[in-house]
């Protein structure tokens, strides 16, 4: 890829040192850091009071139990943000457009991070446009080099209705990662499904009140951490 074509992927002529600041091997640099590992929490909900970002917060907390000596977790809410995914697609910005992806960069390429939970809310029985572009936008690194590969993903989504096409989103989300690598992982049992399907209803004040979603975010959250560990243990063999 030329400089050009890659200063396009990240979509500003700013980002140069955010070029720079991409890893290079995610197992190899686990393999030299085994001891502490970060797992990230993107919320995908372009509203600032996001029950979706709770979702994912309560998930993250789950996953830091199971080692908090070991384990940092950071939720990186997407609300505020431009993200444009036709970048993605070698279409430059227009004059009026901006996009937010260079800032983030940094945190999803840094080598500590072994695990990502995306969560997203449920537009129209599938993932929000926020989300899309999100996804859209890491294609920068499957292209670099598979930066992505080998980190542990989970999902999970808000809806406002109790069917409200929750695990459609989780299952669409989750094909988009396994186009990066990622290991792909569901809840641990007792729940044992692809990721929490939270029901954001009226009936509740807030989205932790969902004691079926918490439960089966809780399982995410620990499965999510486990499998993250193994492999970080385990990262030389899989390099
Ligand atoms: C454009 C739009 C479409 C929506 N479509 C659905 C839907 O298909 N199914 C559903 O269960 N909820 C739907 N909802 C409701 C949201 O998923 C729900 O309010 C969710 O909790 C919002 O998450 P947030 O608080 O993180 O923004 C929709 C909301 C919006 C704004």
């Amino acid at each position: 890829m030329n400089d050009l074509t890659r200063r396009r992927f990240f979509g500003a002529a700013t980002v140069a040192g955010v070029v720079g600041a991409v890893s290079t091997g995610t197992s190899a640099e686990l393999a030299a850091h085994p001891s502490k590992i970060k797992i990230l929490g993107i919320g995908c909900s372009p509203r600032p009071e996001s029950s979706t970002a709770a979702a994912v917060l309560s998930c993250l907390e789950a996953a830091r139990a199971v080692d908090p000596s070991r384990i940092e977790v950071e939720l990186i809410p997407l609300a505020g943000k431009q993200i444009n995914g036709a970048l993605a697609a070698d279409v430059p910005l227009g004059p009026d457009e901006r996009d937010d992806f260079p800032q983030l960069v940094p945190k999803l390429t840094d080598p500590s991070v072994a695990g990502m939970i995306i969560g997203s809310p449920v537009y129209f029985g599938n993932m929000s446009s926020l989300c899309k572009a999100f996804l859209e936008r890491l294609m920068v690194f499957r292209k670099e080099g598979f930066k992505l590969s080998n980190k542990v993903a989970g999902v999970l989504a808000v809806g406002g209705a109790r069917n409200g096409g929750q695990e459609l989103t989780i299952r669409s989300i989750q094909t988009a990662l396994f186009c990066q690598e990622m290991i792909v992982v569901g809840e641990s049992r007792p729940t044992a499904h692809f990721g929490p399907a939270f029901w954001n209803s009226s009936e509740i004040e807030k989205i932790t009140d969902d004691q079926a979603g918490m439960a089966a975010a809780a399982n995410l959250g620990r499965r999510v951490a486990q499998v993250a560990l193994l492999i970080a243990s385990s990262a030389h063999e899989l390099h």
